[in-house]
């Protein structure tokens, strides 16, 4: 389990978040991703967030949450279409804290109140670990271009027996 957080918080996304979750958003991928893409693919990952317009709309057009320490923005996720998980990034200063733990349990919880039987999420090979600690299995690996690069990703799912709302 992550270590208790207790200063983090849980909030929607407004549209004036836009700028500092693109920061997230670079900044989680230039030093989390390392190990496992090269520097090229971390690259055209990252310059997903250039349009901060068009990643913004993306934010707004999700269930996007944003978790704050302190009230500060340090990771964000979001779902799509009630089942899976689009999105899912932590700042390097506080990742391993708990953060993407407290971010994936309340998109998880939303997606069960909406009477989502199977979640899914298409997860980073950094985050496979995080996903199977979280009883996702993995279905299939895809490779999917960015901007001119390859980068592969695998399909996983979780059923989320017992968090819908019980009669
Ligand atoms: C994946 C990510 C969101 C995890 O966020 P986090 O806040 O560090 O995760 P937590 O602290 O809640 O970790 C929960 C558990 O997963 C483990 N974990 C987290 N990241 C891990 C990693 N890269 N490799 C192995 N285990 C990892 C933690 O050790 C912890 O285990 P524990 O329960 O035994 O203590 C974060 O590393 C990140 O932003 N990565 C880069 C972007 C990315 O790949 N996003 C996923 C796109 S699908």
């Amino acid at each position: 389990m992550g270590q208790a957080l207790p200063n983090a918080a849980l909030r929607p996304f407004l549209a004036a978040d836009t700028p500092m979750l693109a920061a997230i958003f670079v900044a989680a991928i230039q030093e989390l991703t390392g190990d496992d893409y090269s520097e090229d693919q971390q690259e055209a990952w990252a310059s997903v967030a250039d349009n901060e317009a068009a990643f913004g709309k993306k934010l707004a057009s999700e269930l996007t949450l944003i978790a704050t320490m302190q009230g500060s923005p340090v990771g964000f996720a979001a779902l799509k279409g009630n089942d899976h998980v689009d999105m899912l990034y932590v700042h390097p200063s506080v990742a391993g804290q708990g953060v993407g733990t407290l971010l994936c349990d309340a998109l998880e919880k939303l997606a069960g109140a909406r009477g989502t039987k199977t979640i899914s999420v298409d997860a980073s090979d950094t985050a496979i670990d995080f996903f199977k600690k979280r009883g996702y299995a993995a279905q299939q690996r895809n490779s999917v271009t960015i901007n001119g690069e390859w980068l592969a990703n695998t399909t996983m799912k979780k059923e989320l027996g017992g968090s819908g709302a019980q009669p």
